[in-house]
């Protein structure tokens, strides 16, 4: 289906004939099969579809932790291809914020230390690290636990860490993969908050979601079916402030841990 044309801002990621192939022989099969697709510099987009589709896979490509592909991805102008590993890794430290649910803590560390761990790698000062990690975690109602140890969290307040920790940095891409699915409503409300507010302030943000309600914090809405997309279509005008202010239901756990332990792996080096 041909994309939908977008207001012009300059376009961040694009995709020309994407292919994903996993297994060989028999066991081949397309997980990707042929995705045409321009996100420009500020989209929030919601990607659907039923399980199996290929959402986790298309993400994994556009974060960089997945190169062997068929196709073009040209990121920023540049296609991907052609970006060494150690390029690709700065690209993904300095640039792109992941999101996943299944992210784990650095155990050791407090959670300040733990928000503030990536911008260790980019050289910020202890006192600014302290002061940028200290202020998303107000903003995700968690100040008062910056000195409690991993352990001693709920479930949903070490997901919302975690998800502080991918977002400290100020990435201008996110990558958002069921960013909710197992927190309870006010933590998803909280997190979503956090998301419309990045896209408010200009950075490109993609989300996988299951939940349709979820889709009114986007500007559009693309659905897969079958590695391919389905529809693509702007999002009907964001409900009032007031109207999102009602609780999000939750979605399904997500199953797969993988990646995003890689990713997290990466953080902690
Ligand atoms: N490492 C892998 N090896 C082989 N097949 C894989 C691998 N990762 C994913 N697949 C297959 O690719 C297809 C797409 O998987 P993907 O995880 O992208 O789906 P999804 O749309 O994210 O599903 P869900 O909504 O359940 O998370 C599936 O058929 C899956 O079995
Ligand atoms: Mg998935």
């Amino acid at each position: 289906m041909a994309n939908i044309k977008r207001a012009k801002t300059e376009p961040v990621i694009v995709l020309r004939d994407l292919k994903k192939r996993f297994g060989i022989g028999d066991a081949e099969h397309y997980a990707i099969n042929g995705i045409d697709l321009t996100i420009r510099k500020g989209e929030f987009i919601a990607i659907m579809g039923p399980s199996g589709c290929g959402k986790t896979t298309l993400l994994n490509i556009l974060g960089l932790l997945d190169s062997k592909i068929e196709g073009e991805y040209d990121l920023e102008d540049r296609p991907v291809a052609s970006l060494s590993a150690g390029r690709q890794a700065r690209i993904r430290s300095q640039q792109i914020g992941f999101i996943f649910q299944s992210f784990n803590l650095v155990s050791r560390l407090n959670v300040i230390d733990n928000v503030a761990l990536p911008l260790v790698y980019k050289g910020t000062t202890r006192l600014n690290r302290e002061k940028q990690a200290s202020a998303i975690l107000h903003n995700f109602h968690l100040g008062e636990r910056e000195y409690y140890m991993p352990y001693q969290l709920s479930g949903g307040q070490t997901q919302r860490v975690a998800i502080a920790r991918a977002l400290v940095n100020n990435p201008s891409i996110i990558l958002a993969d069921e960013p909710t699915g197992n927190l309870d409503s006010q933590s998803s409300h909280i997190i979503m908050e956090e998301l419309s507010d990045l896209h408010k302030r200009g950075n490109t943000i993609i989300m996988v979601t299951h939940n349709p309600r979820l889709t009114t914090y986007a500007s559009r809405v693309i659905t897969m079916l079958d590695g391919k997309i389905d529809t693509d279509t702007a999002a009907p005008n964001r409900k009032k402030d007031t109207e999102d202010k009602k609780p999000l239901g939750k979605t399904p756990k997500k199953r797969r841990k993988t990646k995003a332990k890689e990713a997290q792996e990466e953080v902690s080096l």
